[in-house]
């Protein structure tokens, strides 16, 4: 049967380390209170001009070269960003550009910290119905030059990383489902109910007269707003259902998975998650402590560094879940 695979990951943060010692230098924040609510000691951010398709370009260039394919037989980009380089057009299109292989769809997916998992299960959708062989899917993100260096917006700041992670999805012809590497399936879900819990307004034409104007810089509205309880709230109840939901539809119990690579937005969220399903802590794969959330590209990141640690293997059964802003959330169950 026609299935795709996971032939290979790559990953890039810039080389700007910040800690959480730096930020309180800059804000009303302590290592201590970061390191407590969420398990953060640093995080990565651009040291001037990168932009997210730089980011995704480095990863992407990894993951190609490792997959063993050409630049040319990747027939299409999918990018999940929250953080473009432009309002428009698309960062595929500039990754697109970057890259040098012009003619091929390019994507760009708007699902926040889910965006990882909705471009997994779209591009496996185009694998599984013949329509394309190779598909290059990326997760990348540039907070850092869309946070409020302040006091007041010191609540998300703390929270996210710069950075990028990319995987090559390659069509496989899957003869035994148990052993072979391949997605097993994928779950998504969102809840636009909530879609004001996590947001940045402007520049937007949900604003009264300008997307963005001077009323809308003058009321902070390019800053991201975060009602933090509830987001957290809903993460600890959405994916555990998804992760739930993934398990059931492939007849697997928590203990067939090897390793899970969760989104990566609270240490708490996943510590939770893991005492929940008692799941061992050698098989949840945390990269938060020392990126942060580089949202779209928390998965991506957390696959390749846990390639390079030798802790996720050719052939090991994977879950991952997300959670984040929209309200989104999904899971995808795949043999690596
Ligand atoms: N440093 C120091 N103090 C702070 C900071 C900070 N960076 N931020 C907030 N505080 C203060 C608050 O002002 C508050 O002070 P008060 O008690 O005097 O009013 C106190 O710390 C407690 O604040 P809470 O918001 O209650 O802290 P909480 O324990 O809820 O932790 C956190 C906050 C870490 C943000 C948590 O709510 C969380 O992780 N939420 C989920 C985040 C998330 O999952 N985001 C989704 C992904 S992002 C995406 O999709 C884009």
């Amino acid at each position: 049967m026609l299935r795709s695979r996971i032939l290979s990951t790559g990953m890039y943060v810039p080389t700007k380390r910040v800690t959480n010692e730096d930020l309180s230098k800059i804000m009303d924040t302590s290592d201590e209170w970061i390191r407590q609510r969420t398990g953060i000691e640093q995080r990565f951010w651009v040291d001037g001009g990168e932009a997210t398709s730089d980011l995704a370009l480095k990863a992407s260039e990894l993951a190609i070269q490792r997959a063993g394919v050409e630049k040319s037989q990747i027939e299409m980009i999918i990018l999940a960003t929250l953080s473009p380089d432009h309002e428009f057009p698309g960062t595929a299109c500039f990754l697109q550009k970057k890259l040098g292989i012009p003619g091929i769809p390019s994507l760009d997916v708007r699902q926040q910290c889910t965006g990882f998992i909705y471009s997994l299960s779209i591009a496996d959708q185009f694998i599984r119905n013949g329509a394309y062989k190779n598909i290059l899917v990326v997760g990348a993100e540039v907070h850092s030059k869309g946070l409020e260096m302040s006091d007041h917006g010191r609540d998300v700041t703390v929270l996210f990383g710069d950075g990028a992670g990319a995987v090559v999805l390659g069509a496989v012809d899957v003869k035994d489902p148990e052993k072979e590497s391949h997605i097993l399936s994928t779950h998504l879900h969102a809840d636009g109910t909530f879609a004001e819990e996590l947001w940045t307004p402007a520049p937007g034409t949900g604003n009264s007269e300008f997307r963005v104007g001077a009323k809308e810089l003058e009321e902070g509205l390019h800053w991201p707003k975060m009602n933090g309880k509830t987001v957290f709230m809903h993460a600890v109840k959405r994916m555990p259902e998804a992760l739930e939901e993934g398990l059931k539809a492939n007849q697997l119990c928590v203990s067939d998975i090897d390793l899970f690579v969760f989104h990566q937005a609270n240490l708490r969220i996943n510590d939770m998650i893991a005492k929940q399903f008692e799941i061992p802590e050698h098989k949840v794969f945390n990269t938060i402590q020392k990126y942060a959330n580089t949202t779209a590209a928390t998965i991506p990141i957390g696959l390749d560094e846990a390639v390079r640690a030798g802790k996720l293997k050719k052939g090991m059964l994977v879950a991952s879940a997300a959670f984040g802003s929209g309200f989104t959330w999904g899971s995808a169950i795949y043999r690596f």
